[in-house]
Order: structure tokens, then C-alpha cells, then sequence
């Protein structure tokens, strides 16, 4: 089973793994899938070994029939990135069979002497070396303590031939002081090169295909700017409403949850100058460059609206305040619209309209860019009215594709014009096998390449954008509006680009 292109070809080096949170959601439902394509894909480690760690007192073998049990779960219903061929035991074997398990208090120094016997044990009996990677799949809260634990058992000390890295899940803060706060605090215990902060839309081929689009042909870069484009839609639509994660989600909300992160990921791939080359720094500092250019005018630009009850899918969805652990008279969005206009050469008065809500008619992640029309609608004595606006379409997922819209004559003795699609695939060109995503994020913070991750400067460069959104909307209930779910979304969003004499893509 051959790995997809975004990871390499060899096998990561020999490392201890630990997994902070490992009886968690994500862990069962991402990393250890990842693990497992890893395996089969043969990349992960020859000499590999895992130490999980979380609070309960489970015995490792509870865990990891856990851990079997959810996988056989996820292959039979073809979830989560798995491939339906069956179930490789083998492959599995070399995860799951690899994981001891260390029940403790993360904020107990006890737990990280304790760990510290457990890597050296694990060296020992699996000779994997000294390099160590800590991925901590806990709440935000937790990082910073975490992080602390680790530097005060040395835990986090590099010597020449064994590197300490440790991958540090989203929410990375919950506002720009809390997130500059947390960067100081895990900077005063590990250089930025062991950092690896995760945004998992970087993960997936579609959004790192936007840099291979926009820098690997000649075509489009010169067109890729305030004189041909006339604005930019970037939407991230969900279906699914908050589901079991009431409590994160009610004290977070869709502008925290998504835009400081994955849109402003899909934001800044797409606005960035051309780095100098694809090396993490030359990448990371170009979009760090867009984002510190970006203005936005709180009242004037921004829309919040929280769903009521309505049909998705055929299904009923309740109000948003009637979910489970949501407090009946919330005051968190679940949708969010921004006008954001970037101050520079290249993009002067073209304005990036964002979107992102859950329990909406249709999943569909894009960026949808609008060319200017001609200058000349020559067609005078004929039907035509206007040209076709052309449209330059990015679908990141589902039907991950790219297409081009434009106009054509329809046939027939009458002038008229007809919107035409160009459109290309990737199921019909690439055969990619199914991944999470997290695959490749894994694999490179194994190989050290931080290309994919955030630098703590970008990280807080996106909260500064929305930090003025925040102060704004902070105990404000008349900023907030509502959509029924099922819908595009509400009236005020579609007000939004009005205003400008535009429109939103029908989703
Ligand atoms: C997560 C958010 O980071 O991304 C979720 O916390 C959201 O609320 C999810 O649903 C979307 O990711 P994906 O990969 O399902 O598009």
C-alpha cells in the first residue's frame, strides 16, 4: 500500500511516541487511525514505541482492546479516513502493540518522573533511541502545565543524535494575550524548532495544493491580483451542528473554533507574496506578512448568528441553545461571516469575504475567486446582457477538485452565452489512498520538517486580526442573529456583501 505523496517515502527515525490524552476523542478518532495508515504505508519507525498517557486507572490491556475495538468500528463503516479493504492486523499490531500505558495527574510532578522511567524502560525494551516526540491531545488548559511537567522532569533537553519535539493541539489560547501568554510560557522551556503547533487543514492535500497551484504554474500568478481579481469568497460550510462537544464549543464559538486557524490557513495560502522557497520559515513569514496587512472594521464587516432549530439532511436539528451543554440563553455564534481587505500592492480594494457555520445545508469548504469582467460587453444588437462572471474555484472538500467557470456561446442562430465549467478532479487523476489528515502532520513532526505547523508569531498574528471582533462582540446579545439550520446561513450575511453590489455563492 504505497503512502500519499504529501509524506515521504522513507520511514520516520526512531522515536518513543507519548500521547497525552490518549483515551480521548481525537486520539481515538484521528491519531490512531494516522498511526495506522502510517503503518500500513510502512513510514512509521522501524524501532518505535508509545507511552499513553490520561487519568484513568484502566489496565493497558482494557486500552488497548479499546482502541482495537474503535478501529474494527471505523474500518467496518468506512470512517475516518480508513481504507475498506479489510483490516490490516498486522499493521495494527505494530501500533497498538508498541503502547504501554501510564495512568496520572498531568498538573502532578509525580506523573512526569514517573513517565521519564517509562521512556528510558521503553528505550530499553524497543531500542528506539533517545529522540522522543509528546503529542498533547488535551484541553487547552492543560497545555501549558504540560509543557512545564515535561521541562522540569528534563524531559525536553536536546543533545546532539536525540530530539525532543511535542505537537501542540488547537485552541493554541482563546484570545491574542492568552495565546501570547501560553507562547511565552512554553518558550521559556523549549526552543520554537520543537514546536509544532497544529492546524489540521494543513494537513490535508487540498489546502497544501493551493501553494502548488498559485507557485507551480506559470498561469495563474500573474492574473492573482487587484487588477484582474474582483474579490474572494473563502467558505467553510458544515452540516453538523455541536453535537457532544456543547461545553468546548459554547465557551468558544465559531470565530475562535475556525477562523483565527483554518480559515485564516486557507486565507493566507491564498493572499501570501511567493516565499522564497518551500523551506517552513520562507513560507511561514510570507504568511505571517499577509495576515499583519490585513485590516477589519468590527462593525461595519463582521456578522455572528447562531442556528435555530430547522431540517438537515432530512434531519431534524434543535435551536442551538436547547443542545446538550449549551446554556439556554447562549450567546455564542455558530456562524461567521468577515470582510477583510488587505493593505498592499497586490491586493488594494479586492475584499476576502469569509464564511464558516455548523448546521448548514451542505458541507463545502472553498475558495471561490471572482475574475473582473471584461472590460466591454461586445455584443451590442444581440441578446446579451452581461458577460459570464468568471470564476476561479478551489474545492478543498468534499469533490476536491478545482474548476473555472467562464462563458461560451450556446449554440444555435441567436448570440447568447452560457456559463461553462472547465473542471478537474482529483479522483479522476490521483490515486490517493484515504487519510485523516494528521498522517503527514505526524510523519513530518517525526522528520522535523515544520513546514505544516504554526510559528508562535503566526498564531498570534491571527489573533490580532479577530482580537478587535472579540472585544466588540463581548457581551454585546445585539450583535448576534440567527439562521435556521439547514440554510446558507442568515439574512445579515448575505446583507454583508449586498452592500458592495455582490452576492454569495450558492453553496
Ligand atoms: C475543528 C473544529 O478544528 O475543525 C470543529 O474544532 C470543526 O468544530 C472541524 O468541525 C472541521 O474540520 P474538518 O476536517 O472536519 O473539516
Amino acid at each position: 500500500m504505497t503512502a500519499p505523496s504529501s509524506c515521504g517515502s522513507k520511514p520516520a527515525p526512531d522515536c518513543t511516541l507519548v500521547i497525552f490524552g490518549i483515551t480521548g476523542d481525537l486520539t481515538h478518532r484521528l491519531l490512531m487511525p494516522a498511526l495506522y495508515n502510517l503503518s500500513r504505508w510502512e513510514l512509521l519507525p522501524e524501532r518505535f514505541a508509545m507511552i499513553g498517557v490520561g487519568r484513568s486507572g484502566v489496565s493497558v490491556d482494557t486500552l488497548r482492546d479499546d482502541l482495537t475495538g474503535t478501529m474494527r468500528g471505523f474500518i467496518a463503516e468506512r470512517g475516518t479516513g480508513l481504507a475498506a479493504e479489510g483490516f490490516d492486523e498486522g499493521a495494527w499490531e505494530k501500533v497498538v502493540g508498541r503502547l504501554e500505558y501510564l495512568a496520572g495527574d498531568v498538573t502532578d510532578p509525580a506523573t512526569y518522573r514517573e513517565l521519564a522511567g517509562r521512556i528510558a524502560a521503553s528505550q530499553e525494551t524497543y531500542g528506539t533511541g533517545r529522540n522522543v516526540l509528546f503529542y498533547l491531545a488535551v484541553a487547552a488548559r492543560f497545555i501549558g502545565p504540560v509543557v512545564n511537567g515535561l521541562g522540569e522532569a528534563r524531559l525536553t533537553g536536546q543533545e546532539a543524535g536525540a530530539w525532543r519535539r511535542v505537537i501542540i493541539e488547537k485552541p493554541f489560547g482563546h484570545d491574542l494575550e492568552s495565546a501570547k501568554a501560553l507562547n511565552r510560557d512554553i518558550l521559556a522551556v523549549l526552543s520554537e524548532d520543537q514546536i509544532f503547533r497544529i492546524d489540521h487543514f494543513l494537513g490535508k492535500e487540498t489546502v497544501q495544493n493551493i501553494l502548488a497551484f498559485r507557485f507551480g504554474n506559470g498561469l495563474f500568478e500573474p492574473l492573482w491580483n487587484r487588477d484582474r481579481i474582483d474579490h474572494v469568497q473563502i467558505t467553510v460550510a458544515e452540516t453538523v451542528g455541536v453535537g457532544k462537544r456543547g461545553s468546548f464549543y459554547d465557551a468558544t464559538g465559531a470565530l475562535r473554533d475556525m477562523v483565527p486557524n483554518h480559515l485564516f490557513q486557507l486565507f493566507t495560502m491564498t493572499a501570501m507574496e511567493p516565499p522564497t522557497s518551500f523551506e517552513a520559515d520562507a513560507v511561514r513569514d510570507k504568511k505571517e506578512e499577509v495576515l499583519s496587512a490585513v485590516h477589519l472594521l468590527p462593525d461595519a464587516a463582521a456578522v455572528r448568528a447562531q442556528y435555530t432549530a430547522g431540517i438537515v439532511h432530512g434531519q431534524a436539528v434543535r435551536n442551538y441553545r436547547d443542545e446538550l451543554d449549551v446554556t439556554p440563553n447562549s450567546q455564542t455564534e455558530t456562524f461567521v461571516a468577515l470582510r477583510l481587505m488587505v493593505d498592499n500592492w497586490r491586493w488594494a480594494g479586492v475584499p476576502f469575504y469569509l464564511r464558516t457555520g455548523k448546521a448548514m445545508a451542505k458541507r463545502d469548504t472553498e475558495i471561490a475567486i471572482r475574475f473582473k469582467q471584461a472590460p466591454l460587453a461586445l455584443f451590442r444588437g444581440t441578446g446579451v446582457e452581461a458577460c459570464i462572471p468568471n470564476w476561479l474555484v478551489l474545492q478543498i472538500q468534499p469533490d476536491e477538485g478545482i474548476s473555472l467557470q467562464f462563458g461560451a456561446k450556446v449554440p444555435g442562430p441567436e448570440v447568447r452565452l452560457g456559463a461553462v465549467n472547465m473542471d478537474f478532479l482529483y479522483k479522476d487523476y490521483f490515486q490517493s489512498p484515504p487519510s485523516t489528515g494528521y498522517e503527514t502532520l505526524i510523519y513530518d513532526a517525526m522528520m522535523g520538517d515544520a513546514t505544516l505547523f504554526q510559528r508562535a508569531d503566526s498564531i498570534e498574528a491571527g489573533w490580532r486580526v479577530v482580537q478587535p471582533l472579540l472585544r466588540a462582540w463581548s457581551g454585546r446579545r445585539d450583535t448576534m442573529t440567527t439562521y435556521p439550520a439547514g440554510s446558507a446561513g442568515p439574512k445579515e450575511a448575505d446583507d454583508l456583501l449586498a452592500r458592495d453590489g455582490r452576492a454569495w455563492r450558492p453553496l
